[in-house]
């Protein structure tokens, strides 16, 4: 039995880019029968941006609600909140011991803001090694992860390394698993669909506000009769990500006829998310006002977790000599 493992960043409610690139695959991954899946919400992590417990918490709920609609086994595997197993920050100290100064030096996470050191606080120069122990605090043997946290994942690797080399086997060294495929979802503006750039597409949305991110789509200024070029368009790319392949062909080819314009495609586009996702957006309508359900979901995981951290932890004491 492979042990999967996975964090989420607690930075919101999921998009349509974390839905088809993260939540989807992994959620899929998790229902092969040989995988055992942990997947948490990086809620310490948020800490290194997010000051604010009120946004903290919605955020958390809203991606539970996100992950539990979109069809999430959670009962049979694990969901929870990292910051419930308190053991990940007693780890990391003993691994912060074993992580070379310049590894965080050059890691990206650092780097790519050091260019302005003051507004860097030292959570996020140990983010990496905050990220190593969420992974072999729980034994993990697969990390299925997008191909910026790769180098995260050689750091983990790296860590584990440099612990067993000193005491002797403890530490699984966890498997990286980037998918290659995992699909560049555009957003509104045609970049890749991000928060920082706020051009998402909310699925979990009420309706009206998703439409407005639909209308929002930027397109070209062709008119309304003109002939168009649909793999060149916004608003095609992203009905083509998550259409069956007759109704992107249909759409296509109404691009090309001419007679038929961008208001059109985007209402379809809103229509095909509206119906795709009918059921997942009702229950996370449900879940999102059922607070204690919420917080019973993840209170299962966190002690189902919390075994595993323990025994784990002991393990890392005990030839620590503490
Ligand atoms: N750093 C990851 C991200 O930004 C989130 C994360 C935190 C994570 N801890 C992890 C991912 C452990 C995999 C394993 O997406």
């Amino acid at each position: 039995m492979a042990r999967i493992l996975t964090g989420i960043q607690s930075s919101g409610k999921p998009h349509l880019g974390n839905i088809l690139g993260a939540i989807e695959p992994s959620i899929k991954l998790s229902n092969k029968k040989e995988n055992e899946s942990l997947f948490f919400i990086a809620d310490l992590h948020s800490l290194i941006n997010i000051k604010d417990s009120k946004i903290r918490h919605k955020n958390t709920l809203s991606i539970a609600a996100a992950w539990i609609a979109m069809g999430f086994d959670y009962e049979n595997n694990y969901f929870y909140r990292q910051s419930k197993i308190t053991e990940v920050c007693e780890l990391t100290w003993y691994l912060n011991c074993f992580t070379p100064y310049p590894m965080l030096v050059n890691s990206h996470s650092f780097k790519d803001k050091s260019n302005n050191l003051s507004s860097v606080n030292n959570g996020l120069f140990t983010y990496p090694v905050l990220m190593a122990s969420d992974i072999l605090l729980y034994d993990a043997d697969i990390v299925p992860v997008g191909k910026d946290q790769k180098q995260h994942l050689e750091i983990t690797r790296d860590i584990a390394k440099s612990f067993n080399h000193q005491f002797g086997n403890t530490l699984i060294i966890p498997d990286c698993k980037i998918d290659e495929n995992v699909m560049t979802i555009p957003g509104t503006d045609g970049r890749k669909m991000s928060k920082t750039y706020n051009n998402t597409i909310d699925v979990f949305l009420e309706e009206k506000d998703l439409k407005k991110q639909i209308m929002s789509i930027i397109t070209d200024s062709k008119g309304l009769e003109e002939s168009k070029n649909a793999e060149k368009c916004n608003v095609y790319k992203i009905y083509n990500l998550i259409a069956k392949k007759d109704q992107s062909d249909k759409m296509k080819n109404k691009y090309l006829s001419g007679g038929y314009g961008y208001g059109h495609a985007k209402n379809e586009l809103l229509e095909l998310i509206l119906d795709k996702y009918k059921d997942q957006r009702k229950m996370y309508f449900d879940l999102i006002k059922n607070e204690d359900y919420l917080h019973n979901v993840l209170k299962l995981g966190e002690k189902k977790a919390k075994v595993i951290a323990n025994n784990v932890l002991s393990r890392v004491k005990k030839k620590l000599g503490y």
